[in-house]
């Protein structure tokens, strides 16, 4: 059988990822087989699009392959409660442990000192906690689990690799006020606020590292530091995770039935042209706004809805400049909104998304650019 730990160590080398240098001996350290199930999903899908199971007492070869793949998640549980025991399944992904390449990239991002006392969100599997205790002993690690089943299954994890974290079931959101204050927060399922009780529970200086995403485009890693009681910071990189729960979409239409039309002052392909990066940086300015394409060629459309469900709009991409090509619902006009947003990224010379940053503060939410003190926009509470 290929090493496949040590196939995966030189590639994470060569990607940086031990670039902080407690990390190397980290991985070393920490074993990722005794984190995996014998069974969880893999990406893979069969004909009828059902992710298949990697079963460890069929295939070991192909189970450890999986478990050291540098760049892949491994699914430990669909729709909140199916089980890889069950077979072939498909749904939304509710626990899965991180990929190799993004926990590294993350852990170098958390500029983490000896000492330091750190809360994890989303124990999952345990390994990500293990390699915190590493870092700064398990006596200053707090790791909560939101799924009852996931959270035992950690816990029991880490004890028989011999660490021990405070690790408890329970909604991360509130944190963990009994062993604060954390000097770290990381969270490994993406929010779109920070909650007030990690403030609170975060000393002057804190790094809070989390997964951000907004409706209208998942993905990015935000890194923010206490200062006063606010936690401000930039995006930082890419990081693709479930959403933390409590901060799922809503995902609800309910417009009205009357409808107006309108012509459009922008190719909707323009508009999306750019990619993530592009998208990410939009949506930044509409934080409740999502969107889907359907349809094809002469039929292409995009539609654009609030979480409240309360508002669509609908535009042909096929003769954009006609009336009637984009059909309103509801009071707010979000193509006019969405054109509105994407004009000031063009006119502000379309910056990249790491040139924007975020201050959670009392009264809301904040957007800037460069500089905190050159608010975008503000969300109140
Ligand atoms: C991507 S997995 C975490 C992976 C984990 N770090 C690992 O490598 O094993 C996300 C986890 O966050 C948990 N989670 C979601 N919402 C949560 C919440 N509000 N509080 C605590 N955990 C939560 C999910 O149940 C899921 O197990």
């Amino acid at each position: 059988m290929d090493d496949y730990r040590e196939i995966s160590r030189k590639e994470l080398e060569v990607m940086g990822a031990f670039r902080a240098p407690w990390l190397r001996p980290a991985f070393d350290a920490v074993d990722r087989e005794a984190f995996a199930p014998d069974q969880f999903w893999s990406y893979d899908t069969d004909a009828e699009g059902l992710h298949l199971v990697v079963d460890r007492d069929i295939d070991e070869e192909a189970w450890r392959r999986a478990v050291w793949g540098t760049h892949r998640s491994l699914i430990m549980q669909i729709d909140d409660a199916v089980l890889p025991e069950h077979g072939p399944a498909k749904g939304v992904f509710t626990s899965s442990i991180s990929a190799l390449d993004i926990v590294f990239e993350k852990l170098n991002q958390l500029d983490v000192g000896p000492g330091q006392r750190i809360l994890h969100i989303g124990t999952a599997s345990g390994y990500d906690s293990a390699l915190l205790c590493e870092a700064v002993g398990s006596e200053n690690v707090t790791t909560i689990e939101y799924d009852r089943t996931m959270a035992a299954r950690g816990a029991a994890n880490l004890e028989a690799a011999g660490y021990t974290p405070t690790a408890r079931w329970g909604d991360g959101l509130g944190g963990w006020v009994h062993n604060a204050p954390y000097d770290r927060i990381i969270a490994t399922a993406a929010v779109r606020d920070i909650p007030r009780s990690w403030r609170e529970q975060a000393v002057e200086e804190a790094v809070i590292l989390v997964p951000y995403n907004t409706l209208f485009c998942t993905g990015s890693l935000l890194k923010l530091t206490m200062q006063g009681g606010a936690a401000s910071g930039r995006f930082v990189g890419g990081a693709c995770y479930m959403w933390v729960r409590g901060h799922r979409p809503l995902n609800q239409l309910r417009p009205p039935d009357d409808s107006r039309k309108d012509a459009s002052v922008i190719d909707p392909g323009e508009v999306f042209a750019g990619g993530w990066e592009q998208q990410f940086a939009l949506g930044l300015h509409l934080p409740d706004v999502t969107f889907s394409h359907r349809g094809h060629g002469e039929e292409r459309q995009v539609q654009l809805w609030n979480e409240a469900g309360t508002s669509v709009a609908v535009v042909n991409y096929s003769q954009w400049w006609r009336p009637g090509a984009v059909t309103l619902y509801g009071q707010r006009d979000l193509w006019a909104e969405l054109v509105g947003v994407y004009g000031a990224w063009r006119h502000s010379g379309q910056p990249h998304y790491t040139r924007f940053g975020l201050t959670f503060d009392d009264h809301g939410d904040h957007l800037w650019l460069d500089e905190p003190s050159n608010v975008l926009r503000s969300r109140q509470k």
